[in-house]
Formats: C-alpha cells, sequence, structure tokens
C-alpha cells in the first residue's frame, strides 16, 4: 500500500495535457514551460571534453570547487551581492535544492505558506515532507504582486517558511525591490524562513530582477541553469543556503543525492562564462512573442488586466468563456489543436485561468493565435 504522503501528491495536470497533447497530430504546444532554445554551444563542448578527460565519477557533494566560485561570481556581477561558496550547495536541477530546503526546514505539521496562484508542484514539495500547505492570495486587481498586508497576516501565524517565485510561474509577474525587502523584514520579524525560487531570473523584459539575497543572508534561494541556459534535460541547479543551515543541508545532500552529475557541472562553469550577449537575445526574443500573444488576448476581448513581465507565462482569466476552465482547455485542444494548460493546477485563485506559455517559436504562436481566434469566432463565445 503506498504511504499517505504519496497518495497525497497529486499529478501535474500540464505534464498530463503534453501526454494527450503528444497523442494528437497537429498541436501546437502552449502548454510546455520548457525553453525552445539550445545552451551556448561551448556548453556541450565543455561536457563532451569533460567526459573524455575521465570526470564521471562522483564529486564533492555541494558540489565542485570551480562551479561553486563561478556561481559565486555570477551573483556578484548580476546584483553586487557577496555569496561565499560555502553556502552553496550545486544540485541536479532546482526540483532537488526545493527538496533539500523543505526537508532542512520543515517539521512535520509545520506550515509553509505559498503564494496562489503558484508553481503547481510547490504544494507537492511541502506534503512530501509532512509539512501543511498555507496560501496567500496574489490579486489580479494588483498584477498578481504580493500585497504586504496579506502577508504580515499570514507569517505571524506561525508560519515555518514562505515560498516566493519572481519571475512568476504561472503569472509572469515580477516582485520588485522593496517588495523583496518588505517581504524579507516580515520573514525575520515572525521567523518565517523565506525560500526564493529564483529560477526564470534573467527573463525580465523591461524591468530589474532583484535577489532576495540583496536583503538579507537568512533565506534559501533556489536557481539553476534549466530556464535562461536552455538546459532543462542537463539536471543542473543551485541552492544558495542560509548560514545556521549549511551543514544540515550538507549532510542531507551527501545521504539523499549524493551530487550532480560530474561533466554536467563543468558544463555549468561554461554556462555561466558565456557572454552577456546571448541571454539579451533569448530575452529579446521572449518579449517580442510575449507581446504578439497580449496584443492576441486582448483582441480577442479576453481579460488578461495586467501585462506579464517575466518568465513565458500569461494567465488569462477564461471565466467569461461557457465551461468549466478544463473543458475549455480541451475544446481549444480538440477543436483548434492548440494546448494550453487549465489554472487549476496553480491553486484555487488560478481556477477561472488558463496558462499561456510562449516558449515556442513565434510561427507556433502565431499559427495558435490564427487558430485560437477562428475557434472563437466559430463559437462566438467571446
Ligand atoms: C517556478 C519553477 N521552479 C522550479 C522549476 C524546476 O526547474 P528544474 O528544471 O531546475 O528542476 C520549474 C520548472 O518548470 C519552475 O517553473
Amino acid at each position: 500500500m503506498t504511504s499517505q504522503r504519496a497518495a497525497d501528491v497529486s499529478p501535474f495536470i500540464a505534464m498530463d495535457v503534453l501526454e494527450r497533447a503528444n497523442e494528437l497530430e497537429d498541436v501546437v504546444h502552449l502548454e510546455v514551460g520548457e525553453p525552445d532554445f539550445e545552451p551556448p554551444a561551448r556548453v556541450a563542448e565543455t561536457a563532451i571534453e569533460s567526459i573524455q578527460a575521465g570526470n564521471t565519477g562522483y564529486t564533492a557533494s555541494r558540489g565542485k570547487p570551480a562551479l561553486r566560485r563561478a556561481i559565486s561570481a555570477y551573483y556578484d556581477r548580476t546584483y553586487g551581492v557577496n555569496v561565499d561558496p560555502g553556502r552553496i550547495v550545486v544540485t541536479p536541477g532546482s526540483s532537488p535544492g526545493l527538496l533539500l530546503a523543505m526537508a532542512a526546514i520543515v517539521d512535520p505539521g509545520d506550515t509553509v505558506a505559498l503564494t496562489d496562484p503558484h508553481y503547481a508542484c510547490y504544494p507537492n514539495f511541502v506534503r512530501t515532507v509532512g509539512g501543511r500547505v498555507e496560501t496567500i492570495p496574489l490579486r489580479p486587481e494588483n498584477a498578481f504582486k504580493p500585497d504586504i498586508g496579506d502577508f504580515e497576516a499570514a507569517l505571524e501565524a506561525s508560519t515555518r517558511a514562505l515560498v516566493l517565485n519572481s519571475p512568476a510561474n504561472p503569472t509572469g509577474a515580477v516582485m520588485d525591490g522593496s517588495t523583496l525587502a518588505a517581504l524579507s523584514r516580515t520573514a525575520s520579524r515572525t521567523d518565517t524562513t523565506i525560500i526564493s525560487d529564483e529560477i526564470y531570473h534573467g527573463l525580465s523584459y523591461g524591468v530589474d530582477d532583484h535577489t532576495i539575497l540583496e536583503y538579507t543572508d537568512d533565506a534559501f534561494v533556489l536557481d539553476g541553469f534549466s530556464k535562461r541556459f536552455g538546459m532543462t534535460g542537463w539536471r543542473l541547479g543551485w541552492l544558495v543556503v542560509p548560514p545556521a543551515f549549511v551543514d544540515a543541508v550538507n549532510r542531507l545532500m551527501q545521504n539523499l543525492l549524493i551530487c550532480a552529475p560530474n561533466f554536467v557541472q563543468d558544463a555549468g562553469v561554461a554556462a555561466l562564462d558565456s557572454p552577456a550577449s546571448q541571454l539579451d537575445e533569448v530575452r529579446d526574443r521572449y518579449r517580442t512573442r510575449r507581446d504578439l500573444l497580449v496584443d492576441a488576448v486582448t483582441d480577442w476581448g479576453l481579460d488578461l488586466g495586467y501585462t506579464p513581465q517575466g518568465a513565458y507565462y500569461l494567465l488569462v482569466d477564461v471565466s467569461d468563456l461557457p465551461g468549466e476552465t478544463l473543458e475549455i482547455a480541451d475544446l481549444f485542444l480538440e477543436e483548434a489543436g492548440v494546448a494550453v494548460t487549465p489554472g487549476v493546477d496553480f491553486g484555487e485563485h488560478a481556477s477561472d485561468y488558463l496558462r499561456f506559455s510562449y516558449a515556442t517559436d513565434i510561427e507556433s504562436i502565431t499559427e495558435a493565435v490564427d487558430r485560437l481566434e477562428r475557434l472563437l469566432e466559430r463559437t462566438d463565445v467571446v
């Protein structure tokens, strides 16, 4: 019999949609959150050279010193923040880093606060370590940015940890520095540990990204190579750990994961060494796609109500369309051949929404827009 914890883990609906969409022919995929570009060429070359040089055994659990130094240098040049490499743990993707952070902070029965909407997988990490999920609403009228009052009220109530995510999945909202500073002050006053998921940093359009580390050392930062370097399948990430947790996280890493793949860590150094112009180019491409999709959604008469400033997602209110969002997503897939993700994956407050991802080429996005336009005209629903 499976454990109660395993039974409580819900499926990742975006993945279910992808599976169904893959069974159909001629589908445009706007449901996936996977970059459509290759990492800089030097990344693959470095990995191959590293394998050939025999770097295929275990490494130190917390990661190779050269990569941890390169990550520390990245914080210095990107945000002007000094992060001791001793606080950096290299992980096989950022997801295992989140598991380590949760395991280090949360005791069974402890409460972990998530925003709602939130990344679909967060509640399942909390449940896996025996924690209880509490949600704090992000309101569309605030462009899905935190209202500090809501957070203060929630964190007073003995919350153990707070997960933040900016730029955010599924909204694309970006928190400004003063919001992060205020949240960090509230967390410190209420003895709440912040876990800041910064995986979409670098993919913000016209606004600056701020790391929580600009405002406090007492926060976990989750980050990695999947999104801004297009390295999802390489499985490489890192965790910046508050000084008081370094020892515990190292022991957890040694026991649960041993280490990130050896030669992939060398590839990570090459990615961090790649010219900034490479990321600038990616960012420009995403910005063009975002603008196209935002204009299309507005033209359809659907309510966007905010401009997503980062990541590669739009959360679109479809409550004016007839039917439940799951049915609307089905209609889009079956009748127009366009796959999108129903908002229910991302929390109660997202249940009237669909998430559109623009992590795909402009031709596919244009095709999806045309198809949906035709469907909406035909069904005369907006
Ligand atoms: C907000 C967020 N955090 C973490 C992850 C996991 O990324 P990784 O590939 O580094 O495990 C994702 C992946 O989609 C994500 O959207």
